[in-house]
């Protein structure tokens, strides 16, 4: 007997201990359906984007490609500041992109979830990842996307989320996205 399991690289791109976009993307570890395996990524060391230092990669950048390469979809769990995406974010994907003929980005299935304190959930940060991922070459999964509005008032103190509409949608995606990567032919087969 085989399981067809897909695993899905993600990452927050925060870098604040007390963030909400890490706290949902910590929740959908235990949320993921039982043939779906998250590989959280922890980007707190991978260093602004310089091509001075390109090579050899930084530790984090190198650990970073790896999980990604490895994986069959990704999860940008994002922030929203100033109607855009957060820095982290766009760092991270800037390293992710490099080197540019051999990236672990290219023919990637891509999900996209995201909170904010504000009214509309990162929204807008995930309409201006939309041109980064197309210029990468990467599947966008684009319905359904997970929108965290009032993040502050999502979560428990143990950063757990109380919403069971955000729980159910965040199945949901995690869900779609592993047969997104399926029907890609990205699934991999488990023993
Ligand atoms: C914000 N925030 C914010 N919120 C929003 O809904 N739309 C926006 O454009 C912005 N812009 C913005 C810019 C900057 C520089 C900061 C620091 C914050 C508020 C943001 O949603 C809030 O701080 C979240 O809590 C950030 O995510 P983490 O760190 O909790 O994951």
């Amino acid at each position: 007997m085989s399981t067809d399991t897909v695993t899905i690289a993600a990452f927050a791109g925060s870098l604040r201990k007390g963030s909400f976009n890490r706290m949902l993307l910590h929740n959908a570890v235990t949320l993921a359906p039982s043939d779906v395996r998250i590989a959280p990524i922890d980007i707190d060391d991978v260093p602004l984007f310089n091509a001075d230092i390109e090579s050899p990669p930084p530790p984090a950048v190198a650990r970073m490609r790896d999980t990604i390469r490895n994986a069959d979809a990704l999860l940008v769990v994002t922030p929203e500041y100033n109607y855009s995406m957060s820095g982290p974010t766009k760092n991270a994907l800037d390293w992710a992109s490099r080197p540019s003929d051999d990236s672990c980005l290219n023919d990637k299935p891509v999900g996209l979830a995201g909170c904010s304190t504000g009214r509309f959930g990162a929204a807008r940060a995930k309409l201006a990842l939309l041109p980064v991922f197309v210029f990468n070459s990467m599947h966008v999964l684009d319905d359904p996307m997970v929108h965290v509005a009032r993040a502050n008032t999502k979560f428990n103190a143990q950063g757990e989320l109380i919403d069971d509409e955000i729980k159910a949608e965040m199945r949901e995606l995690l869900a779609a996205l592993a047969a997104f990567a399926r029907r890609l032919g990205k699934g991999k087969t488990a023993p």
